[in-house]
């Protein structure tokens, strides 16, 4: 803590590892009272090196707590990412007839006598809630000489079947298998040659039951999450899609035509993220969380100890909107432990000679932002904005009437010299409300910023780098007429590490 009180990029209330490099989130399961949270990680350095499965647990997912690394490199190479379950019924008879938790995962070395890359499934398991681990003596359990690229299991129990089911990317596809027992697999369909976005490898695939929004819980449907690897070709570099449809145990149907593409978030950084496993029934949370970075630049940001940083744990749902269904994303409810007292104002006229800054400065907090667009062309705020008049450095948030996109531009948000596509605006498709409003949620943490907006609908989860720490202020502005700012609420947000 005290190291990182002095760095001016490390978040206060995002998953950080404590040093060295991280990627994806791996393994999430609650077991026990305890919300485990594995990753990818290079012990012995600030990128991508030999792959281990770093640790920590929570009892809210705000609160974290490091242990040691999980899973290291043994004969059959490295540990790339995958899932854990609690194995409730024994199955693997791991547990002596009890519950214990099973990691699933990547087993990635090379074809001996050559330097193919070599993908197969392994397994892992632990009797003492997560704190030592074992690996299986029969690993790995699922291999395919066909696919070079065959990575990232995601296991979960499937009810109506009585039996597991993993969710596997195989080159541009995902593939499902089942088996009794987490050691046995057979192939039971193939899903995504011709849907979606193939703009680059298929990685960390998902696949849950969701409630449809408005149905009372009784409407549901299926979701397969994909993420894209980066591809010099698309600006956008890594991102996730997702797919609606049916899953009937063995294969996976989408409602949408094949050319139909759904992006999880509009910002650059959020990738490889899957959802927790096990959380109760009474709880019923589907809760996911992402890798807060980009495969185009993770390995050049500006910061030295340590290097990415997880999104806020966010609870999906589906809604109707002009007749498709959409991801609905919300940061979940635990997070307002780490609120302050709000500051509020109201009522507050703006337009291009009318742009106030608030009494308030912050790198860490919540803010709830709704506004009256009126005739302006967009209204917004600035955050992490310099002292000075010029604002050489500022973070704007904003909503487009025009495109009717909500946006942020971290164009001159601080560093970005570390790599050309870094800088730049990215924005989301949204509607105003019929009264011309749009309410903003934004999560500001030192190297971050989160917005949600259309009730969950729209989400845009950006990386900045403020170089000028002491810019701390925040304004409000319109652009082009007038727009009111309805009311605006500011949450300092405490530590959460
Ligand atoms: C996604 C990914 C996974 C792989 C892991 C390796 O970011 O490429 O497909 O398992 O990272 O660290």
């Amino acid at each position: 803590l005290e190291t990182s009180l002095h760095d001016p990029y490390r978040p206060q209330y995002h998953f950080t590892p404590q040093r060295q490099w991280m990627n994806d989130p791996n393994g999430m399961v609650y077991f026990e009272g305890e919300y485990h949270l594995f990753y990818q990680y290079h012990p012995y350095g600030t990128t991508w090196g030999p792959m281990h499965w770093g640790h920590a647990v929570s009892p809210d997912m705000v609160h974290w707590e490091h242990l040691p690394v999980a899973l290291e490199p043994d004969e059959h190479g490295a540990i790339f990412s995958g899932s854990a379950v609690v194995d409730w019924r024994d199955t693997t008879g791991f547990f002596g007839g009890k519950p214990g938790l099973v990691a699933i995962f990547t087993h990635h070395d090379t074809v001996p006598g050559s330097d193919r890359p070599r993908e197969r499934q392994s397994l892992a398991y632990s009797t003492d809630r997560g704190r030592t681990w074992h690996k299986y003596a029969g690993n790995p359990v699922l291999a395919d000489e066909k696919h070079h690229d065959y990575r990232d299991p995601k296991v979960f129990w499937h009810e109506a079947s009585g039996r597991w089911v993993m969710v596997l990317a195989t080159g541009q596809t995902v593939s499902f298998y089942t088996s009794p027992d987490l050691k046995a697999w057979s192939l039971s369909g193939t899903f995504g040659e011709k849907e979606g976005s193939h703009d680059g490898v298929w990685e960390c695939p998902d696949l849950f039951e969701l409630p449809i929004e408005g149905s009372g819980g009784r409407e549901t449907r299926w979701v397969l999450f994909v993420s894209i690897g980066n591809n010099p070709a698309f600006p956008e570099g890594s991102r996730t899609q997702y797919f609606t449809g049916t899953f009937d145990g063995r294969q996976f149907v989408n409602d949408n035509p094949p050319e139909t593409v759904l992006w999880l978030d509009c910002g650059r950084d959020n990738y490889a993220g899957v959802s927790w496993s096990d959380i109760p029934q009474e709880d019923g949370r589907r809760i996911y969380i992402g890798w807060m970075s980009n495969w185009q630049y993770a390995q050049v940001t500006p910061t030295k100890e340590w290097r990415s940083a997880m999104t806020l744990p966010r609870a999906l749902s589906l809604r109707s909107v002009d007749g498709r269904l959409q991801m609905i994303q919300r940061p979940v409810e635990e997070l307002r432990r780490l609120r302050g007292a709000a500051s509020v104002w109201r009522d507050i006229a703006l337009g291009d000679d009318a742009q106030p800054w608030i009494g308030q400065e912050a790198a860490c907090c919540e803010l709830i932002a709704e506004f009256e667009l009126q005739d302006a062309r967009e209204a917004g705020l600035r955050l992490r904005t310099s002292a000075s008049d010029a604002q050489e450095q500022e973070v704007v948030v904003g909503y487009d009437a025009a495109s009717q996109q909500l946006f942020v531009d971290r164009t001159r948000a601080g560093e970005a010299s570390f790599h050309p596509l870094f800088a730049g605006r990215h924005a989301a498709p949204l509607r105003q409300d019929a009264h011309h409003r749009v309410t903003m949620h934004i999560w500001l943490d030192r190297s971050s910023v989160e917005v949600f907006a259309g009730d969950g609908s729209a989400a845009i989860t950006d990386l900045i780098y403020p170089a000028d720490s002491d810019a701390l202020r925040i304004g409000l502005y319109a652009a082009g007429g007038q727009a009111k700012l309805i009311s605006l609420a500011v949450y300092p947000l405490a530590p959460g590490l």
